[in-house]
């Protein structure tokens, strides 16, 4: 085929990417990769250079790329019936099919799926869902969220806000006034540098109950969390955190969110996240894992104690008022089926636990004693590695070094190794697709620790 070679000026010219520095693209002064193809870990730009992406795009393709039965089934979804809605009963073979094998997957008390596009919209969704179910109850006022300080759930009106990260808020007038925030569960940047992680806990259970107090119980619908942050940081709980913040919850009679966009379907090594840490959600927001992002296709899964009051809602006022015209899009839902298939099939998830906690190790191994290297941690098939100016005291580098970015271009530019420079700190992510081999782990391992060596010595 001939290449175009105006695509980077169009590019330039006419394409408005998101989370980009607008003016330094338009300006030219960063790269524009044109992704052409992809197979299994690797993609492959229209230049020929082959990568491997050990962020799976956006911690999303977790089947890998190149899956021909995923994309057999959408082909074949698009020629039999490319689109009808789901509104006022409607369905189609696949959108129902999928929402059995959710239900099946999900934990025993999730009673249905609601489907979305992305995990935005599916968040918009859930804190729609927690202020009709209040009104039903009859209690107008109890309409907060609280989310935690680097948590990411979004970059809309809402979920913008529920996003603990400044640069999501900066400029956007977030977070809007319904929305609140707690401290993030992130031992290794505590304030008190004494504490011990069971002290550390019981921190996050105090300033959430002195929240909740200043707050009143009363004004708080529902707690928003990732069982594992994600983009905030790629940071595991602290040892019986889940645990004691549901006491909390249960407490006040706030529902709890589990947003497991990233770790659904697997990235932890089992189904959900929230069985992996013993979280009880009344309700579960998937999105990524759920068609690996072969199409795309959220939900928002909501529990028998939900789905209750849902019900009396629409006997008392008529059909809920909520719907996209691309809710259970058909392609998505045929995506959606041949993924979860797959899943099985090849036992992806195991392959995501057994993998990832070797590329965990090695990682581990490798960079732990690094004289910058403050921590190395993660779960299943997610790892990050944080870099400090210093260890021992726990500086941290000026974000103007940039140190983070700096080492994940090392990465690419040497051992073309695609890793995440997360945005807020020096942390490098890693969350590859299941089907990561261990010698493509020991890959990743070498390289990060020569782009490191590179960097800071
Ligand atoms: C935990 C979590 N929730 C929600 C979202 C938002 O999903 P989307 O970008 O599909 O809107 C993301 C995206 O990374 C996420 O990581």
């Amino acid at each position: 085929m001939l290449r175009n070679d105006k695509l980077d000026q169009w590019d330039r010219d006419n394409f408005f990417h998101p989370s980009t520095h607008l003016a330094q693209h338009a300006r030219g002064e960063s790269p524009n990769r044109v992704i052409k193809t992809a197979s299994g870990v690797f993609i492959e730009d229209r230049d020929g250079n082959k990568l491997l992406d050990a962020f799976a795009g956006l911690y999303c393709v977790n089947v890998g790329y190149g899956r021909q039965e995923i994309a057999e089934a959408i082909a074949e979804q698009a020629r039999e019936l490319a689109y009808y809605h789901s509104y006022v009963g409607h369905g189609t073979e696949a959108s129902i099919t999928l929402s059995k094998m959710i239900l099946d997957r999900a934990p025993d008390h999730m009673s249905k799926v609601y489907f979305g596009l992305g995990g935005s919209d599916a968040n918009e969704t859930n804190v729609k869902l927690v202020w009709y179910y209040n009104n039903i109850l009859g209690r107008p006022q109890k309409k907060k969220i609280i989310s935690r300080w680097r948590g990411y759930h979004g970059s809309g009106l809402v979920t913008g806000s529920l996003t603990g990260l400044e640069l999501f808020h900066k400029k956007f007038d977030l977070p809007v006034e319904q929305v609140i925030h707690t401290t993030a569960p992130y031992y290794y940047r505590r304030d008190n540098l004494d504490q011990t992680e069971e002290q550390f806990v019981a921190q996050c259970v105090a300033d959430l109950e002195a929240l909740i107090a200043r707050e009143g119980a009363d004004t708080i619908g529902a707690f928003i969390g990732e069982p594992m942050l994600g983009t905030g940081g790629i940071v595991p709980p602290p040892t019986g955190y889940w645990a004691a913040i549901q006491d909390v919850l249960q407490k006040h009679d706030i529902l709890l969110i589990a947003d497991e966009v990233v770790t659904g379907f697997g990235r932890l090594g089992t189904m959900f996240g929230s069985e992996h840490y013993g979280i009880e959600p009344d309700i579960i927001t998937i999105a990524k894992g759920l068609t690996s992002a072969y199409a795309p296709l959220s939900g928002s899964i909501v529990s028998d104690k939900v789905w209750s009051v849902l019900e009396r809602g629409t006997d008392e006022n008529g059909p809920i008022g909520h719907g996209w015209t691309y809710s259970a899009h058909p392609i998505g839902a045929a995506a959606g089926v041949a993924n979860l298939k797959l899943l099985d099939d090849l036992s992806l998830i195991a392959n995501a636990g057994d993998v990832g906690a070797y590329l965990n190790k090695t990682m581990t191994d490798a960079l732990a004693d690094h004289p910058h290297v403050g921590e190395v941690r993660g779960d299943g098939m997610i790892c990050a590695v944080e870099f400090v100016k210093d260890k021992a005291n726990r500086v941290f580098f000026d974000p103007a070094d940039k140190i983070g970015p700096q080492i994940s271009a090392k990465l690419l530019e040497q051992d073309k190794i695609i890793a995440r420079a997360m945005p807020q700190g020096d942390i490098l992510g890693f969350a590859p697709p299941f089907c990561l081999s261990r010698a493509e782990a020991d890959q990743v391992v070498d390289g990060t620790l020569r782009a490191v060596k590179s960097v800071l010595g």
